[in-house]
C-alpha cells in the first residue's frame, strides 16, 4: 500500500535536495504518493501568508511530512515558518542523530550521539518587545509540561535504542528558575528509568565536552536554543551540515527535515549535498515501519561514501545530480 506523505520542498537548496530525496526513495522501492505543499517567502507573494492553512491540514491528514529548509529574514520580516510549523503541530521533540560516516573524515572516529531538542518554547516562543528605544526584551518561556515530556521522550528513546546515558544540557547556575525547572523535571523523569544513567552538564561545558569526547554524552536532552546551537556544533564534528538529519515528532504528526538551512550561498548551483535530507527520509521510513527500504538506502549511502563519491562540501568532486545517480544505482544493488 502506498503511503501518502506531505512534501514541502522549501526554498534555497530545498527543491534540489527534495528532488534528490524523492528519487532515492523511489529507488528503494517504497511506494509513496506525495502531496506537494508550498510554504515560505515565495508563496507569501501569491497568497499573502508564508504558511497557508492547507499545508497544516495536509500534514494533519497524512500524519507525516518531509520538509526542505525554509529561509527566515534576519532581524526583520516574517516569523520563521519552521518555528511556526513546529508550534502549530506541537512537534515537541526534535531528534538529531549525529554519526560519522565512512569515507568522511570526522573530527573524531566513531562519533555517535543524539540530540533531543525541546521544540516548542524557550526563547523561540516569539515573545519579544522593545521596552523603550535602545532596550529590547525576549521572554524565555519554560513550562514543566514541556520539560517533563521532552525528558520522557529522551529517556524512552535511550531505552528503545539501547543507549546508556541521557545528559541534560542546562544553565541552571544562572537561570535558576527556567533552566532549574528543566533540571528538576529531568531528575524526576530519570527515576523511572533505572537502567539509563542520568548526567547533568552545564551547556557551555557540554559544548567543550562535545569536541573532546562527544560519545560520553550519548543522548543529550536540552532546551530549544541550546539544542539548535549544539546540533550545528555536532554537525561540524562529523563532516558538516550536509549530512545531519532530523525529525520533529509530535503526538499526532511527524515532520522530517535536515538540520541545515536553505543555504542561499549555494542555491541553484547544483552542488548541494542531499545526504542530510536523505538521512531524514530514512528516519521517516523507520517511523513508517518501512525498515527494508530504509536499510537499502542506509547500505547505499555507506557504499557510496566508501567508494569515495562525495559532494564538494565534504571535499569531494561531484554535484547533487551525480551523487544522487550513484546512490540510486547503489540502492539498486543493495
Ligand atoms: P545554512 O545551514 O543554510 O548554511 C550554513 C552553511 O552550510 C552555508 O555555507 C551552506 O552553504 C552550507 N550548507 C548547508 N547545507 C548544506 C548542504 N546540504 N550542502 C552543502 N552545503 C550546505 O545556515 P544559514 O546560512 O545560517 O541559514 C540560511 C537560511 O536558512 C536562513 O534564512 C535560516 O533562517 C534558514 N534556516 C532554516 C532552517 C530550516 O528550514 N529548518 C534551519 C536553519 C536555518
Amino acid at each position: 500500500m502506498a503511503h501518502t506523505i506531505t512534501l514541502i520542498p522549501g526554498d534555497g537548496i530545498g527543491p534540489e535536495v527534495a528532488n534528490a530525496t524523492r528519487r532515492v526513495l523511489e529507488a528503494s522501492g517504497v511506494k509513496i504518493e506525495w502531496e506537494v505543499q508550498e510554504a515560505g517567502a515565495a508563496i507569501a507573494e501569491k497568497r499573502g501568508t508564508t504558511l497557508p492553512d492547507e499545508v497544516l491540514e495536509s500534514i494533519r491528514r497524512n500524519k507525516v511530512a518531509l520538509k526542505g529548509p525554509i529561509g527566515t529574514p534576519i532581524g526583520k520580516g516574517f516569523r520563521s515558518v519552521n518555528v511556526t510549523l513546529r508550534q502549530a503541530l506541537d512537534l515537541y521533540a526534535n531528534v538529531r542523530p549525529i554519526r560519522s560516516l565512512p569515507g568522511i573524515e570526522p573530527r573524531f572516529e566513531g562519533t555517535d550521539i543524539v540530540i533531543v531538542r525541546e521544540n516548542t518554547e524557550d526563547l523561540y516562543a516569539g515573545l519579544e518587545l522593545m521596552i523603550m528605544p535602545g532596550v529590547a526584551q525576549s521572554i524565555k518561556l519554560i513550562t514543566a509540561k514541556a520539560c517533563l515530556r521532552i525528558c520522557e521522550y529522551a529517556f524512552d528513546y535511550a531505552q528503545k535504542m539501547n543507549r546508556k546515558r541521557v545528559s541534560v544540557a542546562h544553565k541552571a547556575n544562572i537561570m535558576k528558575l527556567s533552566d532549574g525547572l528543566l533540571l528538576e523535571c529531568f531528575r524526576k523523569v530519570a527515576l523511572d528509568y533505572p537502567r539509563i544513567e542520568p548526567y547533568e552538564v552545564i551547556v557551555d561545558a557540554c559544548a567543550m565536552n562535545m569536541v573532546r569526547n562527544a560519545n560520553k554524552l550519548d543522548v543529550i536532552v536540552t532546551e530549544n536554543l541550546y539544542g539548535d546551537i549544539l546540533s550545528d556544533l555536532g554537525a561540524g564534528l562529523v563532516g558538516g551540515l550536509g549530512i545531519v538529519p532530523g525529525a520533529n515528532i509530535g503526538l499526532e504528526c511527524a515532520v522530517f527535515e535536515a538540520v541545515h538551512g536553505s543555504a542561499p550561498d549555494i542555491a541553484g548551483q547544483g552542488i548541494a549535498n542531499p545526504t542530510a535530507l536523505i538521512q531524514s527520509s530514512v528516519m521517516m521510513l523507520h517511523h513508517l515501519g518501512e525498515h527494508t527500504a530504509a536499510t537499502k538506502i542506509e547500505k547505499g549511502l555507506l557504499s557510496t561514501f566508501e567508494a569515495g563519491v562525495r559532494t564538494v562540501d565534504l571535499g569531494g568532486q561531484v554535484g547533487t545530480e551525480e551523487f544522487t545517480r550513484t546512490l540510486c544505482e547503489a540502492i539498486g544493488r543493495a
